[in-house]
């Protein structure tokens, strides 16, 4: 079985500094581990554009993660800039990500439409943007880990249809169990 590799970037001026403790890196490296990734690197920066693209394209071109995640920076602070960096490095977007994250966010609490977090590929490397709370990370990774893994293999062409089926509830069909609930 293919062990894929994720990168962890987590943009947070304070954290950088080690005047905040980063749990939400920790949470990510402790979430994807989990889901059976390996993770090849978690580094702190500022929230500094130029750093957080030199990052993605180090994880993406040098050690050629299948995977990276970004967490923090996405709101509306002027120095939150991780979705421009994220961007400026991408060659394709791939936008039913955020919007994914976006949408069972906002169950959860209007202020999800605070973060303006951006998903793309480069390369063979798909690039996440998580909002900066540990709480709003495990929401939004949880609800997209699954689907995000098949898309990984899509990428990898270790995957080539999507006919594996979906170990979601929504899907649960009783086939062969009679209608007994009419
Ligand atoms: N998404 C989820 N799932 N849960 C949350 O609690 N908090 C929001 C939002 N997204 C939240 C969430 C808030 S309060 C902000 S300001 C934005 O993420 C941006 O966060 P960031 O700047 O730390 O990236």
């Amino acid at each position: 079985m293919v062990r894929y590799k994720v990168g962890i970037i987590v943009s947070s001026d304070k954290g950088s500094t080690g005047e905040r403790e980063d749990k939400s890196g920790a949470l990510i490296h402790d979430m994807v581990t989990e889901a059976g990734f390996e993770v090849a690197s978690l580094k702190i920066l500022p929230d500094d554009r130029e750093k957080l693209s030199f990052e993605m394209v180090r994880l993406a071109d040098a050690l050629n993660v299948h995977l990276i995640l970004t967490t923090g920076g996405t709101g509306f602070s002027l120095r939150d800039v991780t979705p421009e960096a994220t961007r400026s490095v991408v060659d394709r977007e791939a936008p039913g990500i955020a919007e994914a994250i976006r949408m069972h966010s906002l169950s959860i609490t209007p202020r999800a439409m605070l973060s303006r977090g951006y998903a793309g590929i480069r390369g063979r490397t798909l690039i996440v943007n998580l909002p900066g709370s540990p709480k709003a990370v495990k929401e939004a990774l949880e609800y997209i880990m699954v689907p995000l893994k098949h898309g990984i293999e899509i990428l990898m062409g270790d995957a080539h249809d999507c006919a594996t089926p979906l170990h979601d509830h929504h899907h649960h069909d009783h086939h062969g169990h009679g209608n007994h609930h009419k």
